[in-house]
């Protein structure tokens, strides 16, 4: 309809096609799903295409292959489509086809070895581990059952047909581009074979500018494809170096460079091995491909990480104009300011020199960011120094650094200060106080974490210090044995995984699934893209396209607001305002504290105020920012859960859950100590954004609505409320969703009562990464205060804590998140005397809301902090104390309800005994790592103890709804939501036993409120036990209903029977779990059904100079009852377990003080990928531990799994420690979540931290808040 958007392949190529496979998770090359392969024909270098991904403007003389292209479940699967599912690598399988055809880039058109009857892909993806940089896939799965030790064998699976080869398209191979001109209605874009159009344009685009476009709002009148020129394209070898035109990839790049380490000899090559080892960590795959090494360059990002490199060995550029060339070398000049370089407006960068090393002269470049794999820099530097002659005298030293200033820089000072000098620890000294002096940042810079990126600049010259002292050993006394693995060069190891689970007990028949590993019912569907999301449902006649209007301030008032220009731009339908709800403006899950559209005041950034309607996605967007909005700005301004405290701004109640007398506990003590800790909060980022179709029914005020969200009948009761309509005119239908995680729980309603409110006609939108992640909120950051009383054997008698919470503008489900908070205070630990209390704090940041956990992880997390603080302050093993502390049988809660049942010691002591506790202990921890000064390797066991139910008693109900067809076939409804966990799978399992009948006979097509009505949130872990229960009790009677029908025909089959059955088919029918609910005021009742124990053991390495971590071993021991489908359930542990790393490792929201989210997509915010899965993970069902309280005997599994990443928190602690120790430094200390480098760096302290001291807070205005 327009070339507007033409940069997005996505969504105008596949959108308009129906091609739904291809999806689009973030639109800015971080997250993969949108992964295709292109191939084109380069007649300059290889014959044969390439595989590139990702979106693309020069697709002219292309072949694009997406994922239906390789294969589809009617027709023949291709072997990875079939091998993901078959191992169980998919869940909620949004990004599925983005693996699948990121797989497909790495291994070509053949399978990777790696992948043949092995798992690939895993099916953690769907739980928050990201899609770019599934390189290889090489995670090879074994799994054990009590019967005997069982892989999955090649056999299992399809052969490689040779017909499924993607064969690259002759008609590709004819080189007849011409020049090409396209003109869009914002944008000319050209393809020319030659280079002096280009210099009459000069513009170039690929990735970097589409996003640009889309997210600066940056429109480029001319726009040319520079990969079609080929002097921009050629390769020389000279007698100085490997000259590269700009264009040539970053893959090509690292192709040529490698093949010239393995020529020649190795002292020439010491810069080309720093490049390959800086490519080696920068993007993925699929921007790698498309990003060209004059991209970087003229990109003049000051966290480049090419740039720095470039400028410490002095490459030369060739520049080129109208008028000439010219060559200039890359120095300190060549960056004159923030994203400048020294090029006229006239000339292009042709060529890039990169010159080989001499004798003498030694190079390294070094990368630190916030994740090891595909993430931006921190800090980024190259280094090299000569040595005159047969000595250690320093000759020549270039430092340059990345992310210390607005373009790259150069040490200039420190270099020339240390030349001249031996290379030595004189020399060391000199430099760190000098580096130190020079590269300074103001406390307010942005980027923050200053402190740490001072500190980085030493830590980075010491590493290349210690390396050069090695390399130069012959010279001078070498390095101590201590400090060598200071210089060691970070590989990842192929990670490898074990699962262990019961077998069904023998004599189960055949046909009865229960209990059996049976693979996720849409798993096929999900790898070939044929599964349907609730944005792949197809176009409507006249359908209309939605776009938010939000407020860019965090509290004030609305004081004008002018759509006359967005309303006369092409494609604009109408605008929707506060004025325009034709029911109730008060909304909210639980009470209506909210406003489906902003009614005079903003309470904080991303607060919606109105809607741009408009014929296309494209010109609703373009339209919505051309909305002027003038404020009238408000105080206070409350960001902070320390702002809220200031304020005093809470919700009301205030809870508290007390046991015992806290006085005469503390009386009792022998020890007594304070501590405090922050954790931070966590985006859901689901693949799948939130997204409603509207489309009224045209009579009667009714309403479809086809939405992603866990709460079909909170949505249902929302919009009726805000159109105006009972309940019974509005239906809200849910196929499956892209993940949920507890942000689809109540924060969809918000944009789906505002769709349906606008929707006069078919109205859509699915919201973009960056909207999705300003508006909806996610889990609430906590801050705890505590006080604890213990004795001299580590027995904790008394506890007091404090927790507030952030829950931003509005109450949402932030008081029973705060109480389930409060029910996991004392995570398994028994403790006397107890208190705790909890504040909700409301701010002006955006509602956060449910996230897997559901408050129990903060709660928990907060725990384990002072048990690892009475350990440390004892000088015991923390282990050991934990142990102690422990619930035993027939013990009560602080809330009393009795723990019967308790399998906690069971899963201790096996997780002790696969983690190899001791041995590690021993000899990684104790021996081996006690003598690395610069790496350290940590170690922990954390239990955890999770109660199963919604904490508001009437939830705990589901209902079922069976049809039996006289074919026999059943089509079976229930209230819960899919949305990855494989609960349509296990209800299936369910039904299908108890009819007795195979499960292929059985069909879920969706949920619905006219089919289950009055359902609850799919949350808490308790679907399975709540829907299950509904299923069963429905096919029960269903089975009774057919009890004559069998009697009289005994040898009649299933189909003879249902067939003859007058009486038949339709029966809705409730769960129900009974006698519920537990009152605060009076500290009684019984809050959970039953409970969910799990043990972790995680060990960890830690690189105490730049602080990131590897993550070694892990081992799981968890309590799932008898598990109804191991598979699915250790998917769920594996996925839970590696969203926790991500909760409490790596994933940071970034606030500024006024409110702004900074982190608004994966380039930002970094979720775990798959380098951060323990490189050996093991997973193991608890045995013999059947569930007498939910569904055939099994248990909770969604939400318990989650916490036990603390381990790995708690190793990192116990790695520190160990630094620590190196500097004198023993006993308590505070370490908040996320432990991130930076704060692993800064708790590391030694001589470089003591160096860059942090600025006094309070003098300045920190760039970030922790909110
Ligand atoms: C997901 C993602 C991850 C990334 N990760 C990293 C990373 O880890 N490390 C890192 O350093 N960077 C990273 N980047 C940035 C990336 O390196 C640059 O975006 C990329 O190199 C730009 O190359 P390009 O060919 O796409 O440039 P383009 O987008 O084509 O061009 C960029 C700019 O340079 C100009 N230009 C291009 N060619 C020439 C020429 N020959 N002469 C004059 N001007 C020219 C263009 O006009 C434009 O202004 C990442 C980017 C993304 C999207
Ligand atoms: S949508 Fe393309 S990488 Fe995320």
């Amino acid at each position: 309809r327009t070339l507007d958007s033409w940069l997005f392949l996505f969504l105008d190529l596949c959108v308009p096609v129906g091609l739904t496979g291809t999806k689009l998770g973030c639109a800015e090359g971080g997250c993969g799903a949108c992964t295709v392969m292109l191939s084109k024909y380069q007649p300059t270098s290889s014959p044969l295409g390439e595989w590139v991904s990702g979106p693309l403007c020069s697709l002219h003389h292309c072949a694009v292959t997406t994922v239906e292209g390789i294969g589809s479940v009617a027709g023949k699967l291709h072997p990875v489509q079939e091998r993901m599912p078959k191992s169980h690598g998919s869940q909620c399988g949004f990004c599925t086809p983005g693996i699948v055809m990121s797989s497909m880039l790495c291994s070509g058109t053949t399978l990777h070895p790696a992948m043949a009857g092995h798992r690939g892909g895993d099916s953690k993806v769907n739980f928050g581990v990201k899609l770019v940089g599934v390189a290889t896939v090489s995670v090879c799965k074994t799994v054990i059952t009590n019967a005997a030790c069982s892989s999955l064998h090649p056999a299992d699976f399809l052969p490689l047909d040779p017909t499924q080869e993607i064969i690259f398209p002759p008609e590709l191979m004819v080189d007849t581009l011409t020049h090409q001109h396209t003109r869009g209605v914002n944008t000319n874009t050209y393809l020319t074979p030659s280079l002096s159009v280009y210099l009459f344009h000069y513009l170039s685009v690929h990735h970097s500018l589409c996003i640009e476009m889309k997210f600066k709002n940056l429109l480029y009148p001319v726009i040319l494809a520079p990969g079609y020129i080929p002097e921009l394209n050629t390769i020389q070898h000279t007698d100085e170096g490997i000259v590269f035109g700009a264009s040539c990839s970053l893959t090509l790049l690292g192709d040529v460079l490698k093949a010239a380490v393995g020529k020649l000899p190795p002292y020439q090559t010491e810069v080309f091995n720093a490049v390959l080892e800086q490519l080696r960590w920068f993007a993925g795959l699929q921007i790698r491909n498309v990003a060209a090494i004059g991209g970087n360059i003229m990109t003049a990002s000051p966290i480049s990480d090419l740039n720095p490199v470039f400028m410490a060995s002095g490459c030369k550029l060739t520049l080129m104009s109208k008028g000439g060339e010219r060559v200039v070398v890359m120095d300190e000049k060549f960056f004159p300011g923030y994203r400048k370089t020294i090029l006229t407006p006239e000339e292009v960068l042709l060529c890039v020199l990169i010159p080989y090393t001499k004798k003498g002269q030694y190079f390294a470049a070094y990368k630190q960011s916030p994740r090891r794999e595909d993430d931006i820099s921190i800090v980024t530097s190259g280094m090299s120094v000569t040595f005159a002659e047969g000595s250690t005298i320093v000759k020549h030293l270039a430092l340059s650094y990345g992310g210390m200033a607005a373009t790259t820089v150069m040490a200039k000072n420190t270099a020339s200060r240390l030349l001249g000098k031996q290379w030595g620890e004189e020399l060391l000294q000199d430099a760190c106080s000098s580096l130190a002096e020079e590269m300074t940042l103001h406390p307010s810079a942005p980027g923050g974490m200053v402190t740490y990126r001072r500190t980085l600049t030493l830590s980075l010259f010491y590493k290349f210090y210690l390396t050069v002292q090695q390399k130069l050993g012959a010279y001078i006394e070498g390095v101590r044995a201590d400090y060598i693995s200071a210089t060691e060069i970070y590989h990842q190891t192929s990670p490898s995984s074990v699962q262990i689970f019961q077998a069904v007990p023998d004599g189960q028949k055949e046909e009865d699934v229960v209990g059996r590993p049976m693979m996720h019912l849409s798993a096929l569907k999900q790898a070939t893209g044929e599964a349907v999301y609730c944005d792949d449902i197809p176009l409507y006649e006249n359908e209309l396209y939605l776009c938010l209007i939000t407020s860019t301030k965090a509290h004030a008032t609305i004081q004008s607001i002018d759509t006359a220009e967005a309303e006369s731009m092409p494609g604009v339908v109408t605008c929707v305002f506060a004025k325009d709800v034709p029911g109730s403006n008060m909304t909210g899950p639980i009470v209506y504290d909210e406003t489906v559209l902003a009614d005079a005041t903003v309470t904080c950034v991303g607060h919606i105020i109105g809607a741009v309607v408009a014929d296309t996605q494209a010109h609703a967007q373009r339209a919505a920012k051309a909305v002027r909005i003038t404020y009238q700005e408000l105080q206070p301004v409350i960001i902070t859960i320390q702002d809220a405290i200031t304020h005093q701004s809470f919700f009301q109640p205030v809870r508290t859950i007390q046991r015992g007398d806290l006085d005469q506990g503390f009386t009792q003590a022998d020890h007594i100590l304070e501590g405090e800790m922050h954790m931070g909060g966590q985006e859901h980022f689901y693949l799948e954004t939130n997204v409603t179709v509207a489309v009224p029914k045209g009579e009667d005020g009714e309403m479809e609505l086809f939405v992603s969200t866990q709460s079909a009948t909170k949505t249902q009761s929302l919009v009726a409320k805000a159109l105006g309509v009972p309940a019974s005119r509005v239906v809200i239908r849910v196929k499956r969703m892209g993940g949920g995680f507890g942000g689809k729980e109540s924060r969809s309603t918000t944009l789906s009562t505002m769709v349906a409110v606008a929707a006069q006609k078919p109205v859509r939108c699915m919201l973009d990464r960056d909207e999705d992640m300003l508006v909806t909120g996610g889990r609430h950051p906590f801050y705890g205060r505590y006080k604890v009383g213990f004795m001299k054997s580590g027995k904790v008698v008394a506890l007091e804590v404090t927790y507030y919470s952030n829950a931003g503008n509005s109450m949402d489900l932030s008081l029973s998140i705060m109480e389930r908070a409060l029910f996991h205070m004392e995570n398994s630990y028994s403790i006397a005397t107890i208190r705790g209390r909890g504040y909700v704090c409301k701010t002006h940041l955006p509602s956060n809301t449910a996230f897997r956990g559901f408050g129990g992880p903060q709660g928990m997390l907060i725990a384990e902090s002072w048990m690892s603080d009475v350990a440390l302050s004892l000088g015991l093993p923390a282990e050991q104390v934990r142990r102690l502390n422990m619930y035993i049988q027939g013990e009560r809660t602080p809330y009393s309800q009795i723990l019967d049942h308790i399998t906690l010691d069971r899963c201790w002591d096996q997780c002790l005994e696969i983690s190899s506790f001791t041995q590690r202990r021993c000899h990684d921890v104790l021996c081996v790592f006690r003598d690395h000064r610069w790496t350290k390797r940590g170690l922990s066991v954390v239990p955890t103890k999770f109660g199963i139910s919604f904490t508001a008693a009437f939830l705990n109900q589901a209902g079922a709804l069976a049809h039996i067809y006289t074919d026999g076939s059943v089509l079976l409804t229930h209230g819960g939501t899919e949305m990855g966990q494989g609960l349509n799978t296990k209800m299936v399992q369910v039904a299908s036993r108890t009819l007795g009948i195979p499960s292929s006979k059985i069909h879920i097509t969706e949920t619905s409120t006219n089919t289950v009505p009055n359902t609850s949130p799919t949350a808490a872990s308790a679907s399975s036990d709540l829907n299950g229960a509904a299923v069963h009790n429905a096919c029960e009677i269903l089975l009774h209903r057919l009890e004559p029908y069998k009697t009289k025909n005994p040898k009649g089959c299933w189909e003879d029977w249902v067939s003859t059955c007058q009486s038949y088919t339709v029966l809705f029918l409730i769960g129900w779990t009974p006698d519920l609910g537990y009152d605060f005021e009076t500290n009684t009742g019984r809050p959970f059904n039953y409970f969910s124990y799990g043990v972790a053991c995680s060990e960890v390495e830690i690189d105490c100079l730049t602080g990131s971590h590897k993550n070694i071993h892990t081992s799981i021991v968890i309590d799932v009852g008898n598990s109804l489908n191991p598979a699915l359930d250790i998917g769920q542990v594996e996925g839970g377990f590696m969203q926790g790393v991500g909760l409490y490792t790596l994933e940071e929201l970034k606030y500024s003080p006024e409110g702004y989210l900074f982190t608004r997509g994966p380039g930002m915010y970094k979720i775990p990928a798959f380098g951060d899965i323990p490189t050996d993970l093991t997973v193991s069902l608890l045995r013999d531990a059947p569930n007498d309280k939910a569904i055939f005997s099994s248990k909770a599994i969604g939400e318990p799994p989650l916490f036990l990443a603390a381990s790995v928190f708690f190793a990192i602690k116990d790695a520190i420690i160990a630094a620590r120790k190196e500097s004198g430094l023993s006993g308590p200390f505070r370490l908040d979540s996320p432990a991130t480098p930076e704060r692993i760096r800064n708790a590391c302290e030694d001589r470089f931290t003591k160096l860059c001291p942090p600025a006094e807070p309070g003098t300045f205005t920190p760039w970030a808040v922790v909110v």
